[in-house]
């Protein structure tokens, strides 16, 4: 009676520690076998009712099934406790985590996007358009004289006869023009590329944000007036400013606009070349002969355009002097921005 007892209760244990996976059912387990009413302590007391010849041989195979039954509920309990049913693994949790590099913007994105935030404040939206133009786009209908030496092929990366890689951004105002009626306000970032030697200065591929305006009565004074306040925001309300006359085929009259150089205050150093000044972009009012090359009647509307390198800025802003940086991916040069 009892041997046959014994045997249901070692099938039954074996089949129910089977299913247990978690401490809640190893409780369970617990309670059904090993308590004080469980079914093992229930066999030791049947075991005092057997005649005494059985009792030796009943009782061996009892502590047997007892044992073995500990054995494995407390190798599972342990198991359960540290590393999950299979690992088996204790953690330690005084050894030293894996560091987890956490990605950031790029500086240059980083300085767009301060750029954009400005001039979006400003009322300007935001145009892209893309890097492989026509000579058209990129020249002729910005007013380059067929011999302008931009078009040279010591600049330009041609493609073919028809198509450059775009040396600026202008050609996305001629693309907004084309397809919007005035007014426009829009700045239009993004990468241009100059077939130059690549040295601290300069490099083959950089970006530029180009910005247009046109309305009825536009003017240079509002041109100024946009720039100083982009300025003041992006370097600092006290700067000192000053635009002197240039040239561009697709603005007259043209100007570049310099701040007081960031590095001596204005007094002249190696930065600034001893002059106090630093270029921070190009501007002027929109020849009119852009106007026509795009169905707008210059009789009728007038506009201002300006173009900055975002490199450039990022370097007069934070004093970087070499461009190339900016392309090499060097952690210790990113990690600092
Ligand atoms: N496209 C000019 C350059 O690349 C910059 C510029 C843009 C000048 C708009 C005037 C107006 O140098």
């Amino acid at each position: 009676m009892l041997d046959e007892k014994i045997k249901q209760i070692t099938d039954s244990f074996q089949s129910d520690i089977q299913s247990v996976d978690d401490l809640k059912k190893l409780e369970d387990l617990r309670i059904k076998y090993f308590s004080r009413n469980g079914l093992i302590s229930s066999l030791f007391n049947e075991l005092k009712n057997v005649s005494k010849e059985d009792k030796p041989l009943l009782g061996k195979s009892l502590n047997l099934l007892k044992n073995k039954a500990d054995t494995e509920y407390n190798s599972l309990k342990e198991k359960l406790e540290t590393g999950g049913p299979e690992s088996g693994e204790k953690i330690d949790i005084t050894l030293p985590g894996n560091e987890r590099q956490i990605g950031s913007k790029h500086i240059l994105t980083q300085t767009l996007d301060e750029i954009k935030s400005i001039f979006k404040g400003l009322g300007f939206s935001v145009f892209e358009g893309p890097e492989l133009e026509s000579d058209f786009n990129n020249f002729e209908a910005l007013n380059f004289a067929p011999d302008h030496p931009a078009r040279d092929m010591q600049d330009t990366f041609f493609v073919n006869k028809d198509f450059v890689l775009r040396t600026h951004t202008s050609p996305v105002q001629i693309r907004v023009m084309e397809s919007h009626k005035p007014p426009v306000r829009a700045i239009m970032p993004g990468r241009v590329y100059r077939n130059e030697a690549v040295s601290s200065r300069s490099y083959c591929m950089f970006h530029q944000v180009e910005g247009l305006y046109v309305d009825k009565d536009v003017t240079f004074a509002e041109l100024k007036g946009t720039l100083v306040s982009f300025a003041r925001q992006f370097y600092g309300e006290n700067l000192k400013y000053r635009f002197r006359t240039s040239y561009f085929p697709f603005t007259e009259p043209s100007a570049e606009m310099d701040i007081t150089c960031y590095l001596c205050n204005g007094n002249g150093c190696k930065v600034c070349k001893q002059t106090g000044w630093l270029e921070i972009l190009g501007c002027g009012m929109v020849d009119p002969n852009v106007f026509k090359s795009v169905g707008y009647d210059p009789e009728k509307y007038t506009g201002y355009a300006f173009g900055m390198g975002i490199e450039r800025t990022a370097m007069l802003k934070y004093g970087i002097d070499d461009i190339r940086v900016f392309f090499e991916n060097d952690f210790r040069f990113l990690k600092q921005f």
